[in-house]
């Protein structure tokens, strides 16, 4: 899709990738950029930046996307892109509270589903659309120390499929972004594991591996591309790649392996 002239949504947009996103759309012509986050001081300085609207707005409540639909459609007319991207990090296993799980669960795969529902009864209706749903390399592969991250990473990849096969043939499109590490307060915050720093992307490359995944209409947009090589290692010899990663875990908690 050509972005010039196009209105766009970036959710989770006051920092780190959502931040590059907005900053990155707005060069590209875009008639319209508005800057969402859970953080509504940090969404203004962003939108500020970019010339957009800020709208404050928690994803994970689907009243709250609704209005931020309507505050776009309002300000702009319609919506041509949403970069579906705030998300969270709950670090731990099966025993993380129901509370965590619950309030992950509505962050990184209900937030998908709200911005579906309150978007694509219109793109669809126009025959033009395109959702970019900011996955993680975790919804290809797992997530090293979260049960709670790799779960949900795989729901937001499997809906964004399921998006992508049932409306593509009506004009939508599908990207998802799935970066391993990248330096954001995400990754510094210390509640993901310190070897995914090692390799870790700048927002502003994250961003634009967007920008060219969006403009050649390709689904998986992979930043670090190696993870194309884990997702195919994975796929041929599932025993072999869980060896590897139980290697892996175990490292990363300072054991042997
Ligand atoms: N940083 C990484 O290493 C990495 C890797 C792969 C994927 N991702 C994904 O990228 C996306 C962006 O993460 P980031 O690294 O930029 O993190 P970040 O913490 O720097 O930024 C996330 C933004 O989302 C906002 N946010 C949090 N909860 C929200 C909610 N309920 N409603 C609206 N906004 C909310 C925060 O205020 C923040 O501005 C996430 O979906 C994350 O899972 C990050």
């Amino acid at each position: 899709m050509d972005l010039s002239g196009r209105v766009v949504v970036v959710t989770g947009a006051a920092g780190g990738i959502g931040r590059a996103l907005a900053v990155r759309l707005a060069r590209e012509g875009t008639r319209g950029v508005v800057v969402s986050d859970i953080d509504g001081a940090g969404a203004d300085a962003v939108a500020k930046l970019v010339g957009g609207l800020g709208v404050q707005a928690n994803v994970g409540v689907e009243g709250d996307v609704q209005r931020l639909v309507a505050r776009a459609i309002e300000a702009y007319g319609k919506v041509d892109v949403i970069c579906s991207n705030a998300g969270i990090f709950v670090p731990g296993g099966e025993e993380v509270s129901d509370a965590d799980w619950r309030r992950i669960y509505d962050v990184n795969v209900m937030s998908h589903v709200y911005a579906a529902r309150a978007l694509l009864p219109a793109m669809l209706a126009r025959g033009e659309g395109y959702f970019v749903a900011t996955v993680s390399a975790a919804g290809l592969l797992t997530q090293i120390g979260s049960a709670p991250y790799a779960v949900t990473k795989h729901a937001a990849l499997a809906l964004a499929e399921w998006l992508s096969i049932t409306y593509g043939d009506r004009g939508l499109r599908v990207s998802c972004l799935c970066p391993q590490g990248v330096r954001t307060a995400m990754l510094s915050d210390g509640a993901a594991p310190s070897f995914l720093l090692e390799g870790a992307l700048e927002p502003e490359a994250v961003a634009e591996a967007a920008i060219e995944g969006i403009r050649a209409e390709r689904f998986l947009v992979l930043p670090h591309p190696e993870v194309a090589t884990y997702f195919e290692r994975k796929a041929s010899d599932y025993e072999r790649w869980l060896r590897g990663m139980r290697r892996l875990d175990a490292k990363a908690r300072g054991g042997s392996a």
